[in-house]
């Protein structure tokens, strides 16, 4: 193998450009040209390819976003889409290709590398920590820490007004970033996509708090609850609480700035896992972490598999939040 390329897809994260680093360094330690890939499948489809050396991933590790763009490509999955990225891949003799994506991302990493002689290997990130074959994916650690200060100047505001909060994180399908944060924040409740809500049972908590001497309360809503998001929530309390309530939704705030140092380790342990198994030939995976372990597992396993939620964390914050 002499060449390969590597492209960030989907939403962006922060840890993506350390990771890029390491993708590009690993690469060119061991001799292999690396192409950048522009704007994800988008530029692979039309042909975004441009060479990278040391000095493209120079003062990018503590860089939120990722320098070589990204997208969330529609065309990508139909049939032309396809074929115009394997035509791209020959065009420029990529031998193997590093994609960074979510688990969207990686189904079609997945797909692709049914139609490709290139070898593809895929690197978990998503601060919703949700693709399979890692207990981790770049990005989640950075999201939960930039939650969690957020709550913590929101904490002051609802103890100096005696309010209920709720704090409304990203997350439409799960709850690992809601729950960490929760945990971390010490919230009075969490709302999870995975877990039943019950409004009447939400407002007797919140009420027997308050019977116990608390004065204010900070509910973490996952965007993706199933009884609806911080806001609709909120409508559903004013019907059974007397809390002065008020919301806040963190949004894309999540998904920026700098990487945490976890984020970055991670990131460069990724990246580095992939070049290195492309070396030794190694085709269709997906490269994770699991119980601090780099693990390489098929491709389909990123999107295949259910990652469910710790049940000893949800337990723990039911405990810590009575
Ligand atoms: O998948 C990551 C994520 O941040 C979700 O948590 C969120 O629902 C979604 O992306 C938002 O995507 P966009 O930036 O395209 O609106």
């Amino acid at each position: 193998m002499k060449q390969i390329g590597v492209l960030t897809s989907g939403g962006d994260c922060p840890g993506l450009n350390a990771c890029l680093r390491a993708v590009v360094r690993t690469a060119l330690a061991s001799g292999l040209k690396v192409l950048g890939i522009r704007h994800g499948y988008e530029g692979l489809m039309t042909g975004e390819v441009f060479p990278l050396d040391h000095s493209s991933v120079s003062g990018i590790i503590n860089r939120g976003g990722t320098f070589l763009h990204t997208a969330r490509s529609e065309n990508f999955t139909t049939r032309k889409g396809m074929e115009q990225a394997c035509a791209v891949l020959a065009e420029y003799k990529i031998e193997g290709l590093v994609i960074l994506g979510g688990n969207g991302s990686l189904s079609g990493a997945w797909e692709l590398a049914q139609k490709t002689r290139a070898r593809i290997l895929g690197i978990p990130k998503s601060i919703d920590n949700d693709v399979g074959g890692t207990d981790f994916s770049i990005g989640f650690d950075t999201a939960v820490n930039t939650a969690v200060e957020v709550i913590d100047k929101i904490r002051d505001t609802a103890t100096s007004h005696d309010r209920l909060f709720l704090v409304e994180t990203m997350g439409r399908k799960h709850g690992f970033l809601a729950l960490a944060t929760a945990l971390a924040a010490g919230a009075e409740a969490v709302l999870l996509p995975e877990t039943a809500t019950e409004i009447a049972a939400l407002c007797e908590k919140l009420d027997r708090g308050r019977r116990h001497g608390k004065v204010s309360s900070i509910v973490v809503v996952a965007e993706g609850d199933e009884q609806g998001g911080a806001m609709e929530i909120a409508k559903k309390l004013k019907r059974c609480s007397d809390y002065d309530i008020r919301v806040s939704i963190i949004g894309h705030q999540q998904r920026g700035g700098a990487p945490s140092a976890f984020d970055r380790i991670l990131a460069s342990q990724l990246g580095n896992a992939a070049v290195e198994a492309l070396l030794q030939g190694k085709r269709s995976k997906v490269v994770g972490i699991q119980r601090g372990k780099i693990v390489l597992s098929p491709l389909a396993t990123a999107f295949r598999s259910k990652r469910p939620l710790d049940p000893s964390l949800l337990r723990l914050s039911e405990i810590l939040s009575r």
